[in-house]
């Protein structure tokens, strides 16, 4: 069992200290990750794009996010393991099923799914078979040509009724925990007051109840060179990366990350 769980999370938002999480692939960063105190441990389908050189997330398969999950979770101190279910391997309920037992089984403590209120059927499913379920609204790479690229989501008023109605929904279906990805600053705090679960935010402003970034991301670290806005390279300063993920945490539970030139307007 982890020291960081559901209910751990859901007191750090009661108590309004912010969460901490940060995308990890291996044993040696979990283990320092969790020893810095990052409460969670995000296996995010991003090692498609940072780990594996690919130009999206699509090629990531069941069985690469096992892999990983399972490198993680020996080296973790602590933390509560998320795993994304990559793409396609929610295309239908079995398959929600067999694939999120898949990466239980690896060592994850909760999966993390693409989407909107159509998830409500599986999230409702995995709850109820005992496995916590996180979503991802707002910018969902695994639909990056369907959205033609990858943009800030909710800006317009219609979209964002929509995306604070699908995060109550998916509450209600027994979400354990939402992921707002390049949502408006004001439009993420809403969403956060309107629900009882921790929300986690990248480029969504302050006002979420945790930050995530991807680690490599954080670490100054790029094959592109391109750097999103709301990125800060925390190897600034630091001797070290043990230190650099240690400044993240501090930044996170001081609130001094993200600023205010971190997050969008609608
Ligand atoms: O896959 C991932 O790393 C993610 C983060 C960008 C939140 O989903």
């Amino acid at each position: 069992m982890p020291v960081t769980t559901v209910t751990s999370l859901q007191s750090l938002k009661q108590k309004g200290e912010k969460i901490t999480m940060l995308t990890c692939y291996d044993a040696t960063f979990a283990h320092v990750a969790s020893g810095a105190g990052v409460e969670v441990l995000l296996v995010g389908d991003s090692l498609g794009m940072v780990l594996q050189g690919h130009d999206s997330t699509l090629p990531v398969t069941v069985a690469d996010m096992a892999y990983h999950v399972a490198s993680v979770s020996r080296g973790n101190q602590g933390a509560l393991v998320l795993a994304d279910l990559p793409f396609m391997a929610n295309a239908s309920i079995e398959q929600t099923l067999l694939n999120s037992a898949t990466l239980m089984r690896a060592g994850a403590h909760m999966v993390k799914v693409e989407g909107a209120a159509w998830l409500a059927d599986s999230v409702r499913q995995l709850t109820d078979r005992g496995i916590p379920v996180c979503v991802h609204l707002g910018l969902t790479p695994q639909t990056v040509n369907v959205m033609g690229g990858y943009k800030v989501q909710g800006r317009l008023e219609a979209q964002a009724r929509q995306m604070r109605a699908d995060a109550i929904a998916l509450e209600q279906a027994g979400a354990a925990m939402i992921l707002l990805e390049c949502v408006p600053t004001e439009l993420a705090q809403e969403i956060t007051q309107a629900v009882q679960v921790p929300v986690i935010g990248i480029g969504a402003g302050s006002g979420t109840d945790g930050q995530v970034l991807v680690l490599h991301d954080m670490l100054g670290l790029s094959i592109s060179g391109r750097v999103a806005r709301f990125v800060r390279n925390f190897m600034v300063g630091q001797p070290d990366i043990p230190s650099a993920i240690n400044a993240y945490v501090a930044a996170v539970k001081d609130l001094s990350f993200p600023a205010l030139e971190h997050g969008f307007q609608a």
